[in-house]
């Protein structure tokens, strides 16, 4: 039993139900399940909620087999699970999160529906992810007595859950999702009611730097890809996430962003998008996306970055200019090549979080470079351990500069608009998506400084008003 924070009756939630049995509420009450609430689960097509219950029955006896827990444990939790064929089983719930299909009629019907059959005192949370959990509750004589609760895909491997304040969803609703959240093994953010709320907001640069830097023909979709593995510890790269998840899939949601935001320059979508949708190529569930799928594995392994000699002198600071007999070379984390040595002779560079930690090095070469410069460049690096890729396109902060920054951007604009507190954002990256970091914590190991440096240099060269700066990283950096 879970206490209702200062609830003024003093109420515990114990009975969870879920509406929606699909992929998310399956996942959901087996959380609720295994959290020791006595859980109801809903859906008003009957096969789904029979094909819902039985996929969470077999989920916990394979996480008995794997000894995520105890096959008692297992048991015990597939016991606490009642099917409710009608709505009206979801009766004496203190709780009902519904799950059901991302389309706001529907959600407001039903959520009239189990104010009706739940009655005043039970809450009522969503699980939408991109639309507002205030439009949903409006109506409703009690909206003080909803929120969001969003979880992420499969909720019972990801540990995120975003609690989201409608407009009027009180204090005591927020602090009960909360706990509940808790005692089903999640860590619980606080997040306001804005689009994509934190996690899905902060991760648009994610796929739209990469995007127009395709565009903009700096680099390839696989390079890309293999940049932000090796040099920034991502597990996958954009492209093949989103082949992962639909190129369709990820093209409406940066369709529904822009259009909720009323055209944000930051998330406007990209031609290529509407390119690869026309034609079909979907991703993996087609064979073909970003990347062929038919012919085995997608791409080669990451090389081990282990090949240089470690024993050979690494930079303390980083510099903005590293002079060798061969070749000199530049940081493009304050400039493009072209801006900084315009006309000469420099290789541009740029190793995050510095060069000192950075497992991998960008370098391009600008109109008077020679081969052989870029050449001593790259074996300059590869001495001292760094995995090196050339690029093609001089712009800011090459590949991984540009994302990072941009992402670095994004989550300081989250913040000074209120969508939740810093360190929830970093914790929303981490837990959401498996990110190595969060916006913050990159900001920290690059320095703010250097970061407000690429993004006005990316604001300058390309003239475009998506690189205009959050406030609060300006004054992250001291400007
Ligand atoms: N799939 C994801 O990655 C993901 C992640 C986070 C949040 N979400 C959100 O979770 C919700 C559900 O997504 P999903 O992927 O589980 O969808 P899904 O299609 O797998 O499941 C939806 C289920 O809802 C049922 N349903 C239809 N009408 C209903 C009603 N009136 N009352 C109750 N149930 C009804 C359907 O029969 C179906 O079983 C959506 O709001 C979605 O945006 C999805």
């Amino acid at each position: 039993m879970v206490a209702v924070g200062d609830s003024p009756d003093g109420r515990a939630v114990g009975r969870i139900g879920v509406a929606g049995a699909g992929t998310m509420g399956a996942g959901i009450a087996q959380l609720a399940c295994l959290g020791e609430f006595d859980t109801y689960l809903h859906d008003p097509d009957q096969d789904a909620l029979a094909g819902g219950a039985s996929q969470l029955r077999e989920s916990l006896a394979r996480g008995a087999e794997r000894g995520r827990w105890t096959p008692a444990a297992a048991e015990a939790a597939a016991a606490r699970l009642r099917e409710a064929r009608e709505l009206e089983g979801l009766a004496g719930c203190d709780l009902v999160i519904e799950a059901a299909p991302e389309d706001l009629e529907l959600k407001r019907s039903l959520f009239a529906g189990l104010a009706e059959a739940c009655g005043p005192k039970t809450i009522l949370a969503t699980n939408t992810s991109s639309l507002s959990v205030t439009a949903i509750a409006a109506g409703l004589e009690r909206p003080e007595r909803t929120c969001g609760m969003h979880f992420f895909n499969p909720p019972p491997l990801m540990r995120l859950v975003e609690v989201v304040a409608g407009d009027q969803s009180s204090e005591e609703t927020l602090a009960a999702a909360t706990d509940v959240a808790r005692a089903m093994g999640r860590e619980p953010i606080r997040a306001a009611d804005g689009i994509g709320f934190v996690a899905n907001r902060v991760a648009r640069p994610f796929m739209l730097e990469p995007l127009r830097l395709l565009g903009q023909r700096i680099s390839s979709h696989g390079q890309i890809d293999r940049i932000v593995r090796i040099g920034g510890g991502f597990r996958m790269g954009p492209f093949e996430l989103m082949d992962l998840v639909g190129v369709d899939v990820n093209f409406e949601v940066a369709k529904s962003f822009w259009e909720q935001s009323f055209h944000e320059p930051r998330w406007q979508p990209h031609p290529i998008q509407a390119r690869m949708v026309a034609a079909g190529r979907l991703g993996r569930k087609t064979g073909r996306g970003y990347y062929d799928y038919d012919a085995g594995s997608h791409r080669p392994d990451d090389p081990s970055p282990s090949g240089g000699d470690r024993d050979a002198p690494v930079p303390s600071a980083d510099p903005e200019l590293i002079e060798e007999r061969e070749f000199t070379a530049c940081s493009l984390m304050r400039g493009g090549l072209a801006r900084l040595d315009p006309g000469g002779t420099a290789v541009g560079y740029v190793a995050l979080p510095n060069l000192a930690e950075a497992r991998l090095v960008e370098i391009v070469r600008g109109r008077a470079t020679t081969p052989e410069a870029l050449a001593a460049a790259g074996r300059h690096f590869a001495a001292v351990g760094k995995h090196v890729e050339w690029v093609d396109g001089d712009v800011p902060g090459l590949v991984l500069g540009r994302i990072l920054c941009q992402i670095v951007n994004e989550g300081h604009f989250a913040v000074q608009e209120g969508a939740a507190m810093a360190e929830d954002v970093d914790t929303a990256m981490r837990l959401g998506f498996n990110w190595p970091r969060g916006p913050f914590e990159w900001a920290r190991a690059i320095g703010p400084g250097r970061v407000l440096g690429c993004l006005e240099a990316l604001r300058a060269e390309l003239g475009e008003e998506r690189y205009r700066i959050a406030s609060a990283l300006r004054a992250e950096a001291g400007a």
